[in-house]
């Protein structure tokens, strides 16, 4: 990693970066950015954490690790879904240690305290009688199931309004019924780089022509825009629109950002194009349709809920994307595939052909976010200009920029009138 520039201030660095252009370095590079980011923004949006298939009954559970921060994920004894930051109130050691399993109390191995499934302290050993344990429950997160989507947020007190996303977002979720669906397979991505190239990665498609073969044969509108703009892709989704319009699922873009700049997101539903009706190397079935689909109608639904998640549904499989900030060069990219909840791999689906998109794609991201990484640690690295084609990213940089500023000063008394001459 290269030498911070003295005097580093980060109010200094907002000032003087360049709109328009990618980030200066330290907001890449330094752990001190990457601790502000986290109380600015990872802490305080909703994070998908995983698929409710994950903890099936009451007790069950699973750890979901961010920034260093160690989340226990449950279903208490009534059904809900539940979260607690995994930190004993007695001197703090984890209480959980396997990534996950079924307990019927949570106790703490250091010196056997123990929490209800609701997070209460239920026996604080070794404490003296009349000792009042009420105060010293697992500190909860947020959460929001959706769909079958556990949502968490870290902050009790600063949890972006789901119900606001959600109204948004729910025409193009709900057809997919993910809340019935089982996962077919997850693979994790370790990615070297720190969680902002991830996301900006993700938010473009200028690289797909020149990085993904795979992904440009199979969406017609990357060559579309490859070629100076949507032109006849526009007209394709016109008629794509009109010939499914009977079938109640909507076509369409959606998008929200300016408007909940809380937690930006966007739901939309297009033809994927090029005569295919799903995402495979061949463009025909991979597995039976999901949901409200009647057919392979070649639609492509995205959810997307910045900065952190995507939930990408053709008409027979989903794809969920979990972008996890490890430290300020390790990000963890996470895929799981669901599929509809009675398909069995071999007799219904081939696992290869269901994962041939977003396998191969997100292998090359990988690799191409980590020589961006590499690029921006050099000394030599400045901020470059966002192309035409990169224009999300600018927003993308513009609204983290926007999150990570200190809040406007409280006015002083000058500027509210009463300086020193007006006392
Ligand atoms: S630290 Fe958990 S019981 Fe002591
Ligand atoms: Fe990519």
């Amino acid at each position: 990693m290269p030498t911070p520039p003295d005097g580093f201030d980060v109010r200094s660095l907002i000032a003087r970066q360049r709109p328009g252009f990618t980030l200066e370095q330290p907001f890449y590079t330094r752990p001190e950015i990457f601790a502000r980011d986290f109380d600015r923004i990872i802490s305080r949006k909703w994070l998908f954490a995983d698929h409710v298939s994950r903890i099936p009954n009451p007790g069950d559970y699973f750890l979901y690790e961010v920034a260093g921060e160690s989340i226990i994920v449950l279903r208490d004894p009534e059904g809900e879904v539940r979260a607690f930051f995994n930190v004993c109130r007695h001197r703090g050691s984890r209480v959980c240690i396997q990534p996950e399993g079924h307990v019927a109390r949570l106790v703490c191995p250091y010196h056997a305290w123990s929490y209800g499934l609701d997070g209460r302290c239920v026996r604080a050993r070794g404490m003296p009688p009349g000792f009042d344990p009420e105060p010293y429950g697992l500190h909860p997160c947020r959460v929001h199931v959706f769909h079958g989507l556990i949502y968490l947020c870290l902050s009790w007190d600063d949890a972006p309004d789901f119900d606001v996303i959600a109204g948004h977002v729910e025409p193009y979720v709900a057809p997919q019924r993910i809340e019935r669906a089982r996962i077919a397979c997850r693979e994790t991505f370790p990615t070297d780089a720190n969680w902002k190239l991830v996301v900006e990665n993700f938010r473009e498609c200028a690289h797909c022509f020149p990085a993904h073969p795979e992904y440009t044969a199979t969406y017609a509108y990357v060559r579309a825009c490859e070629h100076g703009g949507p032109g006849g892709y526009d007209e394709a989704i016109a008629t794509w629109g009109e010939r499914i319009e009977s079938s109640g699922i909507p076509a369409g873009l959606t998008m929200w950002g300016d408007s909940f700049p809380d937690q930006p997101h966007y739901g939309r539903r297009r033809p994927i194009g090029n005569g295919r009706r799903t995402l495979t190397a061949d463009g025909e079935p991979a597995a039976p349709l999901m949901g409200d689909f009647k057919e392979y109608d070649g639609g492509d639904s995205v959810f997307w809920l910045h900065p952190l998640h995507a939930v990408w549904g053709a008409n027979d499989h989903v794809t969920l994307f979990r972008f996890t900030p490890v430290h300020a060069q390790l990000t963890d990219v996470e895929l799981i595939w669901l599929v509809h909840e009675d398909a069995q791999e071999g007799a219904d689906y081939d696992l290869g052909r269901l994962t041939w998109l977003w396998h191969e794609t997100t292998v090359a991201d990988t690799r191409i976010i980590n020589d961006n990484q590499k690029g921006v640690n050099s000394r030599r690295y400045r901020p470059g200009p966002y192309m035409e084609l990169e224009a999300s990213v600018g927003e993308v940089t513009a609204w983290y920029l926007d999150q990570i500023r200190d809040p406007a000063p409280l006015p002083t008394r000058a500027g509210i009138g009463i300086g020193a001459g007006a006392a």
